[in-house]
């Protein structure tokens, strides 16, 4: 096994953020990862009593978001609250930790939809409107990132997922991204016969990429990989009418009762991280297949968002598709 390592990570009790601290403990690492109740990101002071510690990483997770159409109404609130999260965490990287390398997390949303989705690409053209400060606040972390790194000869690397899926999950009744909205859906017209209504016309196209294979990436890249943006996806994307019949098939539904609402909103038509330099990093990188992917995640949104929200109970009807 490889030396243990003094990881610091924020957003650590977010979904990604449980699996990865998780994999680093497994494999012997020492993990430091507060919640943002005892350590608030919005606080400039808040790392300071890490000061006398010293990192080997810091893994940077923490963000205010959330999927669905959240950034189409709190982008105000999320530049403000998004910009000070990262400066205090680039502050103290700069001024305390300067031994470590900081691994940051990007966004596919940061990409201008009319180029293509590849690392060099990231600071180029225009994010897509509704996502556009959120997807600003990614550039600048890596801006910040970059201009630090450059006037005090530190460590990074950059981490761009496409959309994680996976079990455990949030159940808090915050927005979901599409894929758990989607299973939740057909979970619930299968059980309780509820319509089952998805958002567009089904055929905008949307890569996933398993929060377990992101996590394998991050560990395997992380100590070998220095000063670049990845892109770490599946390198495929599909129709979500495909994730729907996927889904139907092993709920056993029947995927023609699913109507589609082309009224709402849905996003960008197609999203797909270009991952050639991530099959160059790391040529043995090889995805969890859809199919063996989404049982457990179906196992636990039937758990978690279905039987514990039968229908009388239930409040949010939202859909992401
Ligand atoms: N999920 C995806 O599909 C996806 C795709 C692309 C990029 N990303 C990026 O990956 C990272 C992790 O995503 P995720 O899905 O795991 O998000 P998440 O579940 O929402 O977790 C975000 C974490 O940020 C923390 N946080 C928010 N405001 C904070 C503050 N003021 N001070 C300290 N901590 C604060 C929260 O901490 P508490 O829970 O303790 O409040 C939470 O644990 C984010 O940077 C996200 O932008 C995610």
């Amino acid at each position: 096994m490889s030396r243990s390592l003094s990881i610091f990570v924020t957003g650590g009790h977010g979904f990604l953020g449980r699996h990865l601290t998780s994999a680093l403990e497994k494999v012997g690492h020492h993990v430091v990862a507060p919640r943002s109740s005892d350590c608030n990101l919005l606080d400039p002071a808040a790392l300071t009593p890490w000061n006398s510690r010293r990192f080997d990483r810091i893994y940077h997770l923490a963000a205010w978001t959330q999927a669905g159409d959240f950034c189409l109404h709190h982008p105000g609130e999320q530049w403000v609250h998004n910009q000070r999260l990262n400066t205090t965490v680039l502050e103290w990287w700069a001024s305390s930790q300067k031994q470590a390398k900081l691994i940051t997390i990007g966004t596919s949303c940061a990409y201008a939809p009319d180029r293509e989705l590849r690392e060099e690409n990231y600071l180029e053209g225009q994010p897509i409107d509704s996502l556009f400060t959120y997807a600003m606040t990614k550039r600048m972390l890596w801006i910040g990132q970059l201009a630090l790194a450059k006037q005090y000869g530190l460590k990074h690397l950059t981490l761009i997922p496409s959309t994680l899926y996976g079990p455990e999950y949030h159940s808090d009744g915050r927005q979901l991204h599409f894929i758990f909205d989607l299973i939740r859906k057909i979970l619930r017209g299968h059980l309780y016969n509820e319509p089952v209504i998805l958002w567009g016309d089904g055929h905008q196209r949307r890569e996933l990429i398993h929060v377990d294979d992101f996590v394998r990436v991050a560990l395997e890249l992380s100590p070998r990989v220095e000063g670049q943006v990845v892109n770490v996806g599946a390198g495929e994307e599909y129709p979500i009418r495909t994730f729907a019949e996927l889904i139907c098939l092993q709920v056993g539904y029947d995927p023609s009762r699913i109507q589609y609402d082309t009224s709402k909103y849905t996003g960008a038509r197609s999203k797909c991280l270009e991952i050639t330099r991530l099959r160059r990093l790391w040529p043995d990188f090889n995805p969890i297949s859809l199919g063996a992917g989404l049982k457990p995640v179906i196992a636990w949104v039937r758990e978690k968002l279905v039987e514990a929200a039968p229908p009388e109970v239930c409040l949010s009807g939202r859909t992401t598709t």
